[in-house]
């Protein structure tokens, strides 16, 4: 089998959620860094007009693990439904990244031929009821089948808001599949065009760990939309860890 296995289209992770500031540019830079260590390098596409995604692509390092970046600039619209766009053959997953305050019209463009969406949620009320809707929504579009798994991002042990937005979650009919915890390993790496993957283990530990239940579902979903063989040529990941890495030194 070789690395044009993968079929026409398959693989695309939407990450969305019209509230703002929930982390959805986190977590799609985060798992372009994760796809990219594991190789083949994802695509990772930003169609958010404000381009943070974009630029944080700007700042990778060169020597980093590649990943393929296309702008909103080099979208184009494909028919009624979902965006065309020149994938690379040898690409693995595609990470789209989407803006906030998005239309019922745009939100079932986007999501038109994803594999999969990935929902962030912050641990606040406004946050929580204005997931609620929109998940209530996403679901009521006509054609939609795609799995869906909601991420409680930036959360803190212990705390009411925490402990209040898990009991919403538990009542969706969505499941939740990782708690991320507030970290500024998520922004220190942001600022150097990395994801915490690419920061020194013993600082990040934690947080990959957080992540690991994301990629694990991830893998599961997305195995259906792959040739038969395909998943083999996976890279274990396990190696990729190590702390050799010589990285910012900023405790969480
Ligand atoms: N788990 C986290 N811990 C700490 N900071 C976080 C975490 N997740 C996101 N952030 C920070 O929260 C802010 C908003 O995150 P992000 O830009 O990813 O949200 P967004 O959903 O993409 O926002 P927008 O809707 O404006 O596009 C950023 O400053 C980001 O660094
Ligand atoms: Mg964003």
């Amino acid at each position: 089998m070789t690395t044009t296995a993968y079929l026409e289209d398959a693989n695309k992770i939407v990450i969305l959620n019209p509230k703002g500031g929930c982390g959805k540019t986190t977590l799609a830079t985060n798992l372009a860094s994760y796809f990219a260590l594991r190789g083949p390098p994802p695509t990772l596409i930003d169609t958010d007009p404000i381009g943070y995604t974009t630029r944080w692509l700007e700042r990778r390092p060169p020597d980093r693990a590649e990943i393929n970046g296309i702008t909103i600039d080099e979208l184009a619209p494909r028919g009624t439904h979902g965006l065309s766009f020149r994938k690379p053959r040898e690409a693995g997953a595609t990470i789209i990244d989407t803006p906030a305050a998005l239309e019922q019209r745009e939100i079932s463009e986007l999501t038109h031929d994803a594999d999969c969406i990935l929902i962030p949620v912050l641990p606040s009320a406004f946050d929580v009821h204005a997931t609620t809707t929109f998940i209530a929504r996403l679901l009521q579009l006509t054609d939609f089948e795609r799995p869906v798994a909601v991420i409680a991002n930036r959360t803190r042990k212990n705390t009411r808001s925490l402990a209040m937005l898990l009991e919403v979650l538990r009542s969706f009919e969505t499941p939740t599949i990782a708690i991320l915890r507030d970290s500024q390993n998520y922004v220190h790496a942001a600022d150097r065009g990395l994801g915490i993957y690419e920061l020194p283990y013993h600082k990040v530990k934690q947080d990959i760990e957080a992540m690991e239940p994301i990629v694990n579902w991830l893998d599961q979903v997305l195995v259906k939309t792959l040739q038969p063989g395909l998943v083999s040529r996976f890279n274990p990941l396990p190696k990729l860890f190590s702390s050799s890495s010589t990285e910012l030194s900023t405790a969480d």
